[in-house]
């Protein structure tokens, strides 16, 4: 992420939540009103190519074509995602934590999120667009939701949030989709200990990763299930990965301060059949 810049993969999330949406409704896993809200030229315009009859349906295609992977993974998370909130909403949570939230969605578009309180916390250069986009469609800022500007790198998450109003001990859910990629390994751990410091009974924690074997290396790619990046995109990818100094996550991670089991989570075992998603997208959850 470029200082004094808005999050360009947070966009490309709100890109590929848009194009779902406009699938048809029996086909689509999940309809996200407010994604395409968020878009910037050219990600606008591909969006909205993508609503048109017949030549619409080539967008997703074109863009699986670039690059193989990322699209249906950032679908079939949001949907795995999704669900999980949805559970944990209807068995009680009070709080929605979403760390480094850039465009999620869920606090407006999810039944019974209204009724929580609900932290997004993100780097203040992307969250300040994300805010005054949210007053121009929605008409102003829900009052749900507090804002809790925080740069992972630099600031102190924890005291952030207090200063915000998060209650510790209470049944809390805590997000944490496609940020930890972005961290240090010393950072992950940090969020995670501090994670199941305020969370009270019946709280869950959520996180996505990259396995930490695509980054380094040392995965034989047949065996990581690489689907689509057979095609020679291996080295490609894994370059990308190191340049943006992601420490990715073992298989396992070995969060020594968890207080629930870790579950890991396939979307393809979770009933969805998507074609296209690489194994090394990986969903965490703990529960306490
Ligand atoms: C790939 S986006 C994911 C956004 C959102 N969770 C989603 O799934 O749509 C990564 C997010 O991490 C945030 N981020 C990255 N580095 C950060 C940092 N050092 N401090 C705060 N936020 C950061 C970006 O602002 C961005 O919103």
């Amino acid at each position: 992420m470029r200082m004094g810049q808005r999050s360009r993969t947070a966009e490309y999330m709100a890109l590929f939540r848009a194009l779902e949406t406009q699938r048809p409704i029996e086909q689509r896993l999940f309809a996200d009103p407010l994604a395409a809200s968020f878009l910037t030229r050219p990600l606008a315009a591909a969006a909205a190519v993508a609503g048109l009859p017949v030549l619409g349906g080539l967008v997703p295609l074109l863009i699986d074509r670039q690059i193989p992977g990322p699209r249906a993974s950032a679908v079939a998370r949001t949907k795995v995602l999704d669900d999980a909130v949805t559970a944990a909403v209807a068995g009680g949570i009070e709080q929605l934590i979403v760390l480094g939230a850039g465009y999620d969605s869920r606090a407006y578009r999810l039944p019974g999120t209204q009724r929580l309180r609900v932290f997004e916390v993100d780097h203040p250069d992307t969250q300040s667009v994300k805010r005054r986009v949210l007053e121009q469609v929605l008409g102003q800022l829900p009052a749900h939701v507090r804002f809790v500007p925080v740069d992972f790198d630099h600031d102190d998450l924890a005291a952030a949030l207090d200063h915000a109003g998060l209650a510790h001990g209470r049944p809390s859910f805590v997000l944490w989709e496609g940020v930890a990629s972005y961290l240090t390994s010393e950072a992950v751990d940090a969020t995670v200990r501090w994670a199941s410091q305020i969370a009270g009974e019946g709280s869950e924690l959520a996180l996505t990763y990259v396995h930490r074997g695509l980054i380094e290396g040392t995965v034989v790619p047949a065996r990581c299930a690489l689907g689509p990046f057979r095609r020679c995109r291996r080295g490609a990818v894994r370059v990308r990965l190191r340049a943006r100094r992601t420490p990715g996550l073992p298989d396992r991670p070995g969060m020594a301060a968890r207080r629930g089991p870790l579950h890991h989570r396939s979307p393809t075992r979770h009933g969805l059949s998507l074609r296209g998603v690489p194994a090394f997208y990986r969903i965490a959850m703990a529960r306490c």
